[in-house]
């Protein structure tokens, strides 16, 4: 049995993590300024500290007398950096050194590990498919930018500072409990709910554009296997399928399983949109023994079935 915290742990990603960490008997606390995540995505009884991941004193308190921590508090949507540049960053890449720093001393016996997400968005106009972790990181937004300064930082947490860490560049990830209502949400969550609730669902540009998804359940097992053998050399992992699945195809898929008819429009591109992302998983499943094998219709009842 081993403490951990969680930031970002009332988000969608982090609530699977915690639900994962309760069942293997741990004990966790979050820290979420519960902008995105809410409090209902957590069972009764794991303490939540009300806070922002990019102020040093709440970080430091939170991480006290822990054994390893999750950093998953961001804001996670490419359009929301472009929006507010200057305030995601803060977030983004200030509240991800603040983790760093309070690891060095967050535990008597030294410092101790962080588990931190990062994003396929560092490759961004890289054309190299499938990506692997060596390829060019050149990242379009604002995002993709702070989440590659996450992993540069790891590296000086590691060299500098003895703090053990492991980045995931997670790709597009689904699953029950991504908020279908926020235009901020992913991809999926946003079809299936309006093509649930019967409304039309909007494609950004022609929906050629493809995307590899991974289900939720598959991802969070690689966080906690990370923690349970950390390494040195800040380590970064890309968690992907290496399937690519179109815009279009993910919507006329999502309007069978539901039984909707499917109404589609287009709207223009999004700024700064990636055309194309497809990871290769090699390292992770080399690494790890596992691979996000969670076929991607499955995936999707499931997250049908929570709306
Ligand atoms: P989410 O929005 O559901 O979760 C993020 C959580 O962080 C929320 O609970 C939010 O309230 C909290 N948060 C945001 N800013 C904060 C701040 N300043 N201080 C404290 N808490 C703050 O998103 P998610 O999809 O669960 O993302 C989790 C992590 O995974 C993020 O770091 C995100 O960048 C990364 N990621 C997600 C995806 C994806 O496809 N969902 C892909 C790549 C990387
Ligand atoms: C996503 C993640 C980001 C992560 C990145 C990894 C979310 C919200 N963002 O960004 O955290 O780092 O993957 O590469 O999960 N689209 C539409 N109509 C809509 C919504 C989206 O056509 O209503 C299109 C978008 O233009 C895009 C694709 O669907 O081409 C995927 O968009 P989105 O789910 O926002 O994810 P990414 O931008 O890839």
């Amino acid at each position: 049995m081993a403490r951990y915290l969680v930031t970002g742990g009332c988000g969608f990603i982090g609530s699977h993590l915690i639900e994962r960490l309760l069942a293997g008997g741990h004990e966790v606390r979050v820290l979420d300024d519960l902008s995105t995540g809410k409090r209902e995505n957590l069972p009764d009884g794991v303490p939540v500290t009300v806070g922002d991941v990019a102020d040093a004193e709440a970080v430091r308190s939170a991480i006290a007398g822990v054994d390893g921590c999750f950093h998953l508090a961001a804001v996670a949507s490419v359009d929301r950096s472009r929006e507010a540049w200057l305030e995601t960053h803060h977030a983004n890449l200030s509240g991800t050194i603040a983790v760093f720093d309070a690891a060095r001393r967050a535990n008597p016996a030294g410092p101790v590990p962080v588990v931190y997400a990062s994003s396929a968005a560092v490759y961004g106009d890289n054309p190299n498919m499938p990506l692997t972790e060596d390829a060019a990181t050149r990242p379009l937004s604002a995002y993709g930018a702070d989440k590659l300064g996450c992993e540069l930082h790891a590296r000086v947490a590691d060299g500098v500072h003895g703090v053990p860490t492991a980045g995931f560049r997670f790709f597009n990830v689904y699953g029950p409990r991504q908020d279908p209502k926020s235009p901020y949400s992913g991809v999926i969550s946003i079809f299936a709910g309006r093509i649930a609730r019967g409304e039309p669902i909007t494609i950004n540009g022609d929906g050629e554009q493809v995307r590899d998804f991974i289900f939720v359940k598959d991802l969070v097992r690689y966080l906690t296997a990370a923690m349970d053998r950390p390494q040195s050399g800040a380590p970064v992992y890309n968690v992907c399928t290496g399937r690519p699945t179109s815009v279009n195809r993910l919507a006329e898929v999502l309007a069978e399983l539901s039984g909707r008819p499917l109404d589609r429009r287009h709207g223009p591109a999004r700024p700064g949109d990636i055309r194309v992302s497809i990871g290769d998983p090699s390292r992770l499943v080399a690494a790890f023994g596992m691979s996000c094998d969670t076929p991607l219709e499955d995936g999707l009842r499931q997250t049908l079935a929570w709306l």
